[in-house]
């Protein structure tokens, strides 16, 4: 089969088919997603904290998501693939531009991610003239943390919830192929995903979205910590490690030395 592309994404929007979108930051685990399935993978930012172990996604380099990204492509051969651009580098609509050029020449994905609302339909406009695709990420934005002051819901207000729609529409304008929508009230996303023709991919906004996406570790139960409390894990990897790393550990230390064979040692 041949590689989905931001044309199939937009059918699916059109026939009310929802779209699967998961995390993925490694050869192994994305051929395992693109066997199951699924249509787009995501190598994210939260490479920072589910890979690398920092508190934020704002370590991240381009050299860090250009390595993972080259080893999520080689692992798949049907889903769409975009990859994050990491904190500080689409600051400017030419810095963007040559962070994406490297980006797409270097891994082969197909499309780049970038958070931010209205102010970012600039850089989306520059990087979609120059043929690269552009997905938009708005409402909790992890790489804007420290501005944000936490992780929490968006589009609670009003006010809040019109800069919400206005930046949707922004990037639409500029040329976005779809948009996610972090942590945004449901009715919000609703609203968002019927006033727009591009298709929305939420993370913790409710099930009124075009699409939905996760980090895959939370998923199947392979990591450290919490999970989010929308996410519904469908498996406990982690215990299947610990018990085979256990059972491991006990098997090396019950193995008995070789008896010497032939003649004795002194
Ligand atoms: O980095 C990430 O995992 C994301 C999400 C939308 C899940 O940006
Ligand atoms: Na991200």
């Amino acid at each position: 089969t041949a590689r989905l592309t931001t044309r199939d994404l937009q059918h699916l929007k059109r026939q009310g088919e929802k779209i699967a979108m998961l995390t993925a930051y490694d050869h192994v685990m994305a051929g395992l997603l693109d066997d199951a399935g699924i249509e787009m993978i995501l190598v994210g930012d939260s490479l920072g904290n589910v890979v690398l172990g920092h508190e934020t996604t704002l370590p991240v380099t381009l050299e860090d998501m250009i390595r993972h990204a080259g080893a999520v492509y080689r692992g798949t051969h049907r889903a769409l693939v975009t990859v994050d651009m990491p904190f500080g580098t689409a600051g400017d609509p030419e810095t963007a531009l040559r962070n994406a050029v490297q980006i797409l020449q270097k891994t082969g994905c197909q499309a780049v991610k970038i958070e931010g609302g209205a102010a970012m339909a600039p850089t989306v406009a520059r990087l979609v003239g120059q043929g690269i695709p552009v997905m938009g990420h708005i409402g909790l934005t992890p790489q804007a943390v420290h501005q944000l002051g936490g992780y929490y819901r968006h589009g609670k207000s009003g006010p809040a919830a019109q800069t919400l729609i206005d930046a949707a529409l922004a990037l639409q304008d500029a040329g976005a192929f779809a948009v996610v929508l972090e942590m945004l009230v449901p009715d919000l996303a609703g609203d968002i995903t019927r006033l727009l023709d591009i298709p929305t991919i939420g993370i913790g906004s409710g099930s009124d979205c075009s699409g939905q996406v996760l980090v895959v570790n939370d998923l199947i139960g392979l990591n450290s910590g919490r999970v989010p409390s929308f996410v519904h894990p469908k498996a406990d990897v982690a215990a299947v490690i610990r018990q085979a790393v256990g059972e491991y550990i006990t098997e090396v230390k019950a193995t008995q030395p070789a008896k010497a064979k032939g003649r004795a040692i002194a």
